[in-house]
């Protein structure tokens, strides 16, 4: 019973120190969302959403950390980088030529599910 008992407590920790990745937003869940701050929710709306708020677009969709994860792994200058350059079908700047590079950062951080400095 003990050694059981010993089982589920490690098993418990164990699954505690994988982060638990939050499901994929429903494609209703996905139209709805935007950052923040309002200079970036204006930018996202008239350029990223198009294509990353629409699943099938081929874009990883919106906070979805499933999508996005092994991108992010890269790291935020290789994304940077494939924003303002275009990436297969990305295109450069993502249409966006009101943006700074600045803008983009905070755009991917937030279409990655980091805007949030916790996660
Ligand atoms: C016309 C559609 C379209 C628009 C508009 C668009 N994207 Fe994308 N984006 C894509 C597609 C498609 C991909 C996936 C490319 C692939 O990996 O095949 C992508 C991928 C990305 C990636 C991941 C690149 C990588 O290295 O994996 C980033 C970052 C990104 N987009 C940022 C943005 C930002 C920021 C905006 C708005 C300023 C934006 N996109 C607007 C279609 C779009």
């Amino acid at each position: 019973m003990r050694a059981v008992a010993v089982v589920l407590l490690l098993a418990v920790a164990l699954a505690g120190c994988g982060e638990t990745i939050p499901p994929a937003p429903t494609p209703a869940q996905a139209l709805m969302l935007k950052p923040a701050d309002p200079r970036l929710a204006d930018l996202y709306e008239t350029a990223c959403k198009a294509c990353h708020a629409i699943p099938g677009t081929g874009a990883p969709l919106v906070h979805d950390r499933a999508a996005w994860d092994p991108r992010w792994k890269q790291g935020e200058a290789v994304l940077l980088d494939h924003t303002i350059q275009g990436y297969k079908a990305m295109p450069a700047l993502g249409q966006c030529v009101a943006c700074a590079p600045a803008d983009f950062q905070g755009l991917i951080r937030f279409m990655a599910g980091r805007e949030d400095p916790a996660s």
